[in-house]
């Protein structure tokens, strides 16, 4: 009955709840940008005051990187409580020319809404605090404990809130954790993700002559810094996308024969693919499914690649420097400091003479394997299928959460990867998209997640 007259409220107050949505999205709160600091002590702005006129507990808690939010209702004995996280900070915008209308004015179109951050993760964060909403405005008792905590560092590879979480465990006490920052299997099918990649990112940097020399008169005389970070680079993985690092698959957990059939049921597609990628065609480890490699097998990646002239015309010259960036996703049980290590080591082993090569490790994030047996993920499924009205899947994800680890272990309570985005809303990409129709069904999955924990 009191679900009834929570439900009809989000129904009645959509036009409200995007309306409000786009006034969070309108803030920059680049974390990457320090000029955007003054956008992101805005969006905490935007967030406690929502959350304190709901009547919640506010904190915004001061760190020596951007603060984080916490709001708890008042705690009330013998029920569940859960803890919901998202980040408030969004990935920069550029090359800002591609966008079809500007990041920050959401623009809604055939019931799209544009932005940056619509998917990753404010539309996504924010619909626990419109379900919340809709329990307190109709006076209907929220089943649960509810805790929220929201970062502004995600996105930059902060450590606020690892180390607020390990010297303070008792205060994010819960039943279990929930994480919107994940996506749906496709449009139709709402899904569970109970694996995240991790990462290990290193940038590579090639020093040659102590200046760029005429490629005429110096050019066969000494090492060419950008020949020597092609090398490198092309050793990292021989022509079937199998990485060349020694030891560096020694620890990946296979997938065991229920998953593989899992992933195989799922009917993924290279059409598919290639229409959410623009990519011509597949390519990647051989031997592995598309969704093998996507979800479960780690790579090894070309971020950014830099050397010499590259401006209009011909220039004759041997470049000083060169350098690279390069990600490596991992998956469980590979452990990000010692691929980091091998990677060093396998780069100074191939580095070409006559250069001086430097290898950093930039940050790291620990992948995630969250338990798919545990009874709040059949509360979980229930509420998004009641959500979204399709059955829910189970998927896993490429990319990385890095407090999800820190939480599994400080916190020893069950994570809940409840996605609402698409793999398509083109994340940390011109044109972030979330779609309308997910924004309003995330909000109820939430407010069906209240109830459904109670159940079990
Ligand atoms: N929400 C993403 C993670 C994600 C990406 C989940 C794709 C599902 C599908 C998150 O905001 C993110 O971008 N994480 C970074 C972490 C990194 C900076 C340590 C990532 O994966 O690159
Ligand atoms: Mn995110
Ligand atoms: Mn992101």
């Amino acid at each position: 009955m009191s679900m009834e007259k929570v439900l009809e409220y989000l129904k009645e107050n959509q036009q409200k709840h995007l309306t409000e949505l786009c006034e969070f999205l309108k803030i920059p709160s680049i974390s990457a940008l320090s000029e955007h600091k003054k956008d992101i002590l805005r969006a905490v702005d935007f967030l406690v005051t929502e959350l304190k006129e709901l009547g919640l507990e506010v904190e915004t808690i001061q760190t020596d990187g951007n603060p984080l939010v916490y709001a708890q209702t008042a705690p009330r004995e013998g029920l569940p409580t859960l803890l919901f996280y998202g980040h408030y900070d969004v990935q920069p915008v550029d090359p800002l020319e591609l966008w079809d209308s500007p990041p920050f004015e959401p623009t809604i179109k055939d019931d799209i809404i544009y932005a940056r951050g619509g998917s990753d993760d404010k539309g996504q964060m924010y619909s626990h605090i419109k379900a919340l909403e809709a329990y307190i405005k109709t006076g209907t008792p929220i089943p649960a404990n509810i805790k929220l905590i929201f970062e502004g560092e995600e996105e930059c590879g902060g450590h606020a809130i690892y180390k607020f979480t390990e010297e303070n465990p008792q205060k994010l006490a819960c039943d279990a954790v929930i994480v919107s920052d994940t996506t749906l299997y496709n449009e139709t099918t709402p899904a569970l993700c109970y694996s995240l990649k991790g990462l290990a990112y290193m940038e590579i940097c090639v020093k040659g002559p102590g200046m760029d020399l005429h490629s005429g008169s110096y050019g066969g005389t000494v090492q060419n810094p950008g020949n020597a970070i092609a090398e490198i680079v092309a050793a990292l993985k021989d022509n079937n996308g199998v990485v060349q690092i020694p030891g560096f698959y020694d620890d990946v957990l296979e997938l065991d024969d229920e998953e593989r059939a899992a992933f195989e049921s799922l009917n993924y597609t290279n059409e598919v693919l290639c229409k959410d990628t623009g990519a011509p065609g597949p390519f990647g480890e051989k031997g592995f499914t598309t969704l093998e490699r996507m979800w479960a097998r780690p790579t090894c990646d070309v971020n950014g690649i830099w050397s010499g002239y590259t401006g209009e015309g011909a220039k004759t010259i041997i470049p000083a420097t060169a350098g690279a960036k390069v990600s490596m996703r991992l998956v469980p049980n590979q452990d990000p400091d010692k691929i980091a290590q091998a990677f060093i080591e396998y780069v100074h082993s191939i580095a070409p003479e006559g250069v001086e090569v430097k290898v950093e490790n930039l940050h790291n994030a620990n992948p995630v394997l969250v338990d798919r047996d545990s009874k709040m993920m059949k509360a979980g499924f229930a509420a998004i299928e009641k959500g979204f009205g399709n059955k829910a899947v189970f998927i896993r994800e490429g990319g990385s959460i890095p407090i999800v680890g820190t939480f599994q272990r400080s916190l020893k309570a069950p994570v809940l990867l409840l996605g609402y985005g698409l793999p398509n809303d083109n994340i940390h990409s011109p044109n972030e998209k979330y779609h309308l129709e997910n924004y309003y069904n995330g909000i109820k999955t939430t407010a069906h997640l209240f109830e459904e924990v109670t159940k079990i």
